[in-house]
């Protein structure tokens, strides 16, 4: 009888246990939500809009545009075409080239420090094992896919309610993204062109839809688009949906304590083959949240570090790893547009995370040295986006002062690159 009695008293000693821990559990995210709507300054705080509270993107986007920071403190467009060109050695390559996918490799292995690095470059040894995440011509064939099958069911599963995941009639999934405004949409596919004129294979592929009950593409899904109260018309992105997805955690090396991302053998030689291969993969995540001006990711970490000293030991946001290592760049909405519009409040962030990292992708850089030579980031950007993306009239493109400003960041980027280049030329 005592026996059963001290069974049971454990039994429920471990019942408060897990009790007790699932709402401390509940509790601290909350907390955390909660600490994200409080790090808005006073003036973005709005109206009713359903899902503001959590994200701090979300919340400045609901800010009517009179009320939004406008653009201030242009930048510095200095004439830098005179700076002599050390990096002119690296040749140039085409714009759109196609990215084999190539074997995986054996990532646990530690590597020798001089097969890693070239200089500033991540070495050609460390590119190689490194296969597309998402290649041209697989997101050639996913957009030809979705944009030939009807979408069968619409349901929850990617993120907050006015993202859906979308089933079509072959079984394929898509996360369908519907704006609450077109800067929104714009971002995300904009800065979609944008990371594939620059050779960054990390998001996945898009296409753009408009919503309309009556065509064949949404007829089965018309009585969940009128209880999501989606507009008819309105212009969606929908980007391929990844299984077995994962959350992703800021490597140290970009963490605020941290010296930085620098070609040194003390600080790289000993990293696995699989942790240079994620960091090489920050480095493009990097140039293109500084490019597009997202602050929906690391940038908005370190601005958070204010009121949460362990934001960086926390997952980042709209960062997932694939089980093979590969980093999925999801929800760029922020990218180009808004987040162009917001740029006095960010840009302190963006310089010290750009600042923080010097050492680069050779084909990526090479890219950013093409478009500073030629000064034609609008044009290229605006050619591939309209040849790949048959809404693209309805959806609209950068203003010429966005373009400006994406020009300019491009040729603050050479210069950081060639600053590099100089600091660690003798390494
Ligand atoms: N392409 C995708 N493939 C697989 N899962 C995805 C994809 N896009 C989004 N998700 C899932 O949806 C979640 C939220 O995505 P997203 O950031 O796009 O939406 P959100 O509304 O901003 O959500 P959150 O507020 O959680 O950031 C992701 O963490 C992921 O689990
Ligand atoms: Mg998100």
């Amino acid at each position: 009888m005592r026996a059963v009695s001290a069974n049971l008293l454990a039994l429920l000693f471990l019942c408060t246990c897990a009790c007790v821990f699932y709402v401390w559990s509940r509790l601290e995210s909350r907390l955390e939500r909660y600490k994200r709507g409080l790090q808005l300054p006073r003036s973005f705080h709005v109206g009713p809009s359903p899902d503001i509270s959590a994200k701090t993107f979300r919340a400045l986007l609901a800010v009517p545009v009179a009320q939004r920071l406008h653009l201030g403190g242009r930048l510095d467009v200095r004439n830098v075409t005179g700076v002599r060109d050390q990096i002119g050695s690296l040749g140039s390559r085409d714009y759109h080239m196609n990215v084999d996918n190539k074997g995986s490799v054996q990532r646990e292995v530690p590597a020798k420090f001089g097969s890693l690095v070239e200089g500033i470059f991540w070495s050609e040894w460390l590119e190689a094992q490194l296969p597309a995440s998402f290649s041209e011509e697989h997101a050639r064939a996913w957009r030809e896919r979705a944009r030939g099958h009807r979408i069968v069911r619409l349901e929850p599963g990617c993120g907050r309610i006015s993202n859906q995941l979308a089933t079509f009639s072959d079984g394929a999934k898509a996360c369908v993204r519907y704006g609450i405004n077109a800067d929104q949409v714009q971002g995300e596919t904009l800065t979609y062109y944008l990371a594939n004129l620059l050779g960054i294979t990390n998001l996945p592929p898009l296409i753009l839809a408009q919503l309309n009950v009556d065509s064949e593409q949404w007829a089965s899904v018309r009585r969940r688009i009128g209880g999501l109260q989606w507009s008819e018309r309105a212009v969606v992105s929908l980007t391929e949906w990844v299984a077995n997805l994962t959350g992703v955690v800021t490597p140290a090396p970009l963490r605020q304590e941290s010296k930085g991302l620098r070609p040194l053998q003390g600080e790289l030689g000993n990293k696995t083959t699989a942790e240079l291969l994620e960091l090489m993969q920050w480095t493009d995540l990097i140039i293109l949240d500084y490019l597009s001006a997202n602050f929906d990711r690391l940038v908005s970490n370190l601005f958070s570090l204010q009121w949460d000293s362990r934001v960086m030991e926390r997952e980042t946001n709209n960062l997932l790893r694939t089980p093979r290592g590969d980093l999925v760049f999801i929800d760029n909405e922020a990218g180009l547009v808004h987040g162009y519009r917001v740029l006095d409040m960010w840009e302190k962030y963006h310089s010290t995370v750009l600042g923080s990292v010097s050492v680069f992708r050779k084909r990526t850089a090479q890219r950013v040295i093409e478009l500073h030579r030629r000064r034609d980031t609008r044009t290229r950007l605006l050619e591939l986006y309209r040849d790949s993306e048959p809404l693209s009239p309805e959806l609209g493109f950068l203003s010429y002062e966005h373009a400006d400003v994406l020009q300019n960041r491009i040729d603050r980027l050479y210069k950081h690159i060639l600053h590099c280049k100089e600091k660690y030329h003798q390494l």
